[in-house]
């Protein structure tokens, strides 16, 4: 795999001192084994990104961050809400479009694509999540993960035919974006997608949570 993107959704999880936990571990695992041409994102909760966001200041550490959101809305009376421009003054990334997000709070389509514009306004790179060939994939967007739910959080993760079938038909379509897969990814997955040429990269749910787990996911790309 060249130029590896391996992303980090960890999801509701982690307060304050954990974040900044993992960041320290992170950061010894990353001297002793430093990697090179691999982009490695961590999307914390919104909570937690300016904490994160300092130690990336003070450290010298290749990571990006991200946004597991983005408000469909400009600045304004959106109680609740966290804009693109918000969200641009820590994080050079956004998740939009996660299946956990379209079942549990309902988005649909047409609000994924608000949410996209808005992202591209303020210069956001957009990790698009599909579920299918079929989902639709709005203009601008920068990454696609092709994230089957049976594949989210089950232990199953699809298999590596599924995977290149499902990649293929979204290359064929869309050519621009980048391509990953995401659902179940753990150290032992990896290497099973390796020989996959539309496979770009990872995005990791519960494996990305431990420093560790996510390192040697990182070492095995
Ligand atoms: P998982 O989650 O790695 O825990 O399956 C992936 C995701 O939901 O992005």
């Amino acid at each position: 795999m060249q130029n590896p993107i391996i992303i980090a959704n960890w999801k509701s999880h982690k307060n304050l001192g954990e974040a900044k936990n993992f960041l320290e571990q992170f950061q010894s695992l990353y001297e002793k084994n430093p990697y090179s041409d691999k982009t490695v994102v961590i999307c914390p909760p919104f909570t937690a990104l300016s904490v994160c966001r300092s130690f990336l200041s003070q450290n010298n550490l290749p990571l990006y961050l991200g946004a597991q959101n983005v408000s469909a809305y400009p600045e304004g009376a959106y109680t609740g809400e966290v804009n693109a421009k918000q969200i641009k003054e820590l994080c050079e990334y956004v998740i939009i479009g996660h299946s956990e997000r379209r079942q549990n709070l309902s988005e649909k389509d047409i609000d994924l694509g608000k949410k996209v514009e808005a992202a591209k306004s303020e210069g956001l790179q957009v990790i698009f999540c599909v579920q299918n060939e079929n989902t639709p994939i709005p203009a601008g967007v920068d990454i696609v993960a092709y994230e089957p739910v049976s594949a989210i959080g089950t232990g199953n993760a699809e298999s590596p035919e599924g995977v290149k079938m499902v990649l293929q038909k979204i290359h064929a379509s869309r050519p621009e974006p980048v391509l990953l897969y995401g659902g179940s990814v753990n150290e032992g997955e990896v290497k099973n997608y390796a020989h996959i040429e539309e496979v770009s990269g990872f995005l990791v749910g519960g494996a990305s949570l431990d420093a560790d787990s996510f390192f040697s996911i990182i070492s095995s790309c």
